[in-house]
């Protein structure tokens, strides 16, 4: 598997637990007051970042250059932003929304470059 691959899939594996330890303190506790956080760490953190990583690792003549490790630091310093920062907001922290809008602007422009990977001639 390409080292971008192996650098996403356990980055993926790291916010799975994460997104999961969120999901048993919801309902240990009874509170699901931080379920956005929950729900978009898990489905941006886990799901999309085990999906660049299974596509690259699919797509090998994609996986090689700087622009996928690029595309993999704007994706993971916006997944890490935004739903960090929704979980500090979502226990009651307004001043999180900036953070949150520049986390969620990194991980679509993160998007945005992988559309390029994928569109971009091999
Ligand atoms: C042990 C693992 C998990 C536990 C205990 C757990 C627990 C929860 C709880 C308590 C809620 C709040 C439900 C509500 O108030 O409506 C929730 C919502 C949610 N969870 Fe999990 N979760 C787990 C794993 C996952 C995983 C692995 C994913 C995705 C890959 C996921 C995706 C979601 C989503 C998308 C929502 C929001 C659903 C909605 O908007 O109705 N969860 N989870
Ligand atoms: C920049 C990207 C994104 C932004 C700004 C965003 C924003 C939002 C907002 C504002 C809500 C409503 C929350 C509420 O009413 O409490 C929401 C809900 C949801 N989003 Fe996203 N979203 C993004 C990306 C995604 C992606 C890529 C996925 C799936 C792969 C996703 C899955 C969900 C789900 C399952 C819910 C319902 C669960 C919940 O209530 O938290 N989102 N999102």
């Amino acid at each position: 598997m390409p080292a971008i691959s192996q650098l996403y899939f356990k980055t993926a594996i790291a916010l799975l637990l994460v997104g999961i330890a969120m999901g048993l303190h919801m309902s240990i506790s009874g509170n699901h007051n931080v379920v956005g956080a929950h729900a978009h760490i898990n489905l941006l953190g886990w799901a999309t970042s085990a999906l660049f990583g299974a596509y690259l690792a699919l797509n090998r003549a994609k996986a090689t250059g700087r622009l996928p490790f690029i595309q993999y630091g704007i994706h993971v310093v916006g997944v890490l932003l935004m739903t960090g920062a929704l979980y500090v907001y979502l226990q009651g922290n307004a001043a999180m929304e900036p953070l949150i809008a520049i986390g969620s602007i990194l991980f679509a422009l993160g998007a945005v470059i992988f559309a390029w990977i994928i569109f971009k001639p091999e």
